[in-house]
């Protein structure tokens, strides 16, 4: 099965194909220099480039895999969450390209893409697994009992742990998006140099709260100012280390609650080194499986999308042209 995907629901013009599940080409055209001077994703500049770029990134998608419209079992685009007008943009391309060419269509959820990116890596999926969407727009933890069989476990209550990342970043003036520029500080730093708040917010629960390190982390840089050296690698890999520690904290949590096979993590900040390693060592403490997407798979991509909606394809989930594009979309 050959299908096109499409992901805009935020800055990134994504297009790519799959067959079955090889991935023959995955096209990602950044918008992070458009946005950098903002500090953060500008919704208004955000869809004018789709508008630029979606011709362009299909076009390249297809020629890449050496595929033309009339190979295409299937065309699968992203309907939410997401940034409304980035939305509109692909999934409109994606209904016009499947209604004039008589292809089947599939709306997807953006979450439903980064926890199918998993079925990329070409090895079996253990059911039921922990899946974790920790990227610059969500936190969530679902329980995943099945193909598309999501049960929310837990979300965070404000900023997600990618946007804590880049909102650390700009104070500290590396900016935007910041996630991978504190990682690498970090790397050469000491999570235990500096201790920003006292213990891990709203203990007890699957829900995350990143706020109150945000403002801890604010309050450091007021008080002592922007070090250098090696006291900026020892304040980014603090920070890291409390953002690390609480996603920890629950995945140990729910484990316990919920005796899953496997842990699969992905989105952006699944593409960090050191949480990656963080979450292989609780799976084999716990001796539970770990699935994780490579970085290229876990920051926002076609290919996820794709597959995503090949599965649903396979399912015969196939969606009307009528859905309309939702910035809160439920998985
Ligand atoms: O999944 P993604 O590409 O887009 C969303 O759906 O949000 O995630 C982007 C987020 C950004 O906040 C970025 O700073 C963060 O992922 N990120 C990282 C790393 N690479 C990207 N955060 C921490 N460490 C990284 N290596
Ligand atoms: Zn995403």
């Amino acid at each position: 099965m050959i299908v096109l995907g499409i992901e805009t629901s935020c800055d990134d013009t994504a297009a790519a194909i799959i067959k079955d599940v090889q991935c023959l080409s995955s096209i990602v055209f950044s918008q992070d220099s458009v946005h950098a001077e903002y500090g953060g994703v500008v919704p208004e500049l955000a869809s004018r480039n789709h508008i630029k770029n979606i011709f362009p990134a299909v076009r390249k998608s297809m020629e890449d895999a050496g595929v033309t419209v009339e190979d295409l079992d299937g065309i699968a685009a992203t309907f939410g969450p997401g940034l409304i007008g980035s939305l509109l943009v692909g999934l409109e391309f994606a209904k016009a390209l499947a209604k004039s060419k008589e292809i089947p269509f599939v709306a997807v959820n953006h979450l439903d893409g980064h926890l199918s990116a998993v079925h990329l890596l070409k090895r079996p999926v253990p059911y039921p697994h922990l899946g974790l969407v920790i990227s610059g727009g969500h936190t969530s933890i679902f329980r995943v009992s099945g193909p598309g069989d999501y049960k929310l476990l837990g979300a965070t209550r404000d900023d997600a742990a990618g946007e804590a990342f880049d909102k650390a970043a700009k104070m500290l003036g590396l900016g935007y998006p910041g996630g991978y520029k504190i990682a690498a500080l970090a790397a050469k730093g000491d999570k235990h140099a500096i201790k920003l708040i006292r213990d891990i917010p709203l203990k007890g629960s699957l829900d995350f709260s990143f706020s109150g390190l945000k403002s801890a982390f604010r309050r450091h840089i007021e008080k002592n100012g922007i070090p250098t050296g090696r006291g900026i690698e020892d304040l980014a890999a603090s920070f890291q280390g409390a953002v690390i520690d609480a996603i920890l904290y629950r995945v140990r949590l729910a484990i316990g609650q919920e005796a899953p096979r496997a842990i699969v993590a992905t989105g952006g900040v699944a593409a960090n080194k050191e949480l990656r390693t963080a979450l292989t060592d609780v799976a084999k403490e716990t001796k539970i499986d770990i699935l994780l997407p490579p970085p290229d798979l876990c920051t926002d991509n076609a290919a996820m999308v794709a597959v995503a909606g090949k599965r649903k394809l396979e399912r015969h989930e196939l969606s009307s042209l009528e859905i309309e594009a939702s910035a809160r979309a439920l998985l």
